[in-house]
């Protein structure tokens, strides 16, 4: 595996790559590689010729300067686990690299990006949009793989990608859980042990709202009652927003008719934690 920081190296090669007609796939990450990241190589390597991932942790998508000071980072394991899922290529640029000095360009993208995650993290979504069409201007592959428990994220992608007229496909992979239903997430590890073990709450609740949907209950405030009332049976630390939204435009929905998504923030004392839920017809 090539390790590169230089994104000019990294356009050269991922270039000539294409031009000699592989097939990339890309996972753009923020370290810190959990079992969901090895979840997105494995497809990605699976579907592929050639497979890249960048490590970067993004300065400008974190709202809270001690939220970036306390995101774990570990480079020589995550280059570890990367070469081990097959990587062809990892990128690891600095901060200078993807941000010289001076006013910066952003991208924005309007109305989702000010909603559920964005009205909770003013700007989060500021930095996502400018990061990641940095990293795809850079790895030219034709396929980024991310993970459904940033649905909003994901949503969000897809939107800058179809409105910049990118020639890419964005690949979201289903979330992958622990044992007891925890979403994996690299913020886990700040969770103290009491929290660690209120946390699988989320997923009961989500999981509740589901089966109440699938039973025909309608009401978004009655569901949003109920799963914020289990919630706070378990754990004291506040819900950031409990949501039924509509998939796609992350609309509230009058009636929780299929396809909808329940989605959800809580704020655990060290880590904030995200999940959600898909109810399909
Ligand atoms: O999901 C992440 O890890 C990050 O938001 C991403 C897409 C790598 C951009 O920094």
């Amino acid at each position: 595996m090539q390790v590169l920081d230089e994104p000019r190296k990294v356009q050269e090669l991922t270039e000539a790559w294409r031009c000699a007609g592989e097939r990339i796939g890309f996972v753009p990450t923020m370290g810190a590689l959990h079992a969901g990241h090895l979840g997105l190589l494995a497809r990605a390597r699976a579907e592929n010729t050639r497979l890249v991932i960048s490590i970067f942790v993004n300065p400008t998508q974190f709202d809270r300067p001690d939220d970036f000071q306390i995101y774990p980072r570990d480079l020589a394991r995550d280059l570890r686990l990367a070469e081990e899922a097959g990587c062809d290529l990892a990128w690891t640029p600095t901060p200078v690299q993807i941000y010289p000095p001076g006013p910066p360009t952003v991208v924005e993208v309007a109305g989702l990006a000010s909603i559920l995650e964005g009205a909770a993290r003013p700007g989060h979504f500021r930095g996502v949009a400018t990061v990641v069409t940095k990293l795809f201007n850079v790895v030219k592959t034709r396929r980024a793989y991310i993970g459904a428990k940033d649905w909003q994220q994901a949503v969000l992608i897809r939107r800058l990608v179809a409105d910049l007229l990118m020639d890419l496909e964005i690949v979201v992979c289903p979330t992958v859980r622990e044992e007891d239903g925890l979403a994996l997430s690299s913020r886990n590890v700040n969770l103290t042990p009491e929290e660690r073990r209120a946390a699988p709450v989320l997923f009961r609740a989500l999981q509740w709202g589901a089966a109440q949907i699938r039973e025909g209950r309608r009401d978004p405030e009655a569901l949003r009652r109920g799963m914020a009332g289990g919630i706070a049976a378990a754990t004291a630390a506040p819900l950031d927003y409990l949501a039924v939204v509509h998939p796609d435009t992350l609309e509230p929905v009058p009636s929780a008719d299929p396809p909808v998504l329940l989605a959800l923030a809580i704020r655990f004392s060290r880590a904030r934690l995200i999940d959600n839920l898909l109810v399909e017809p």
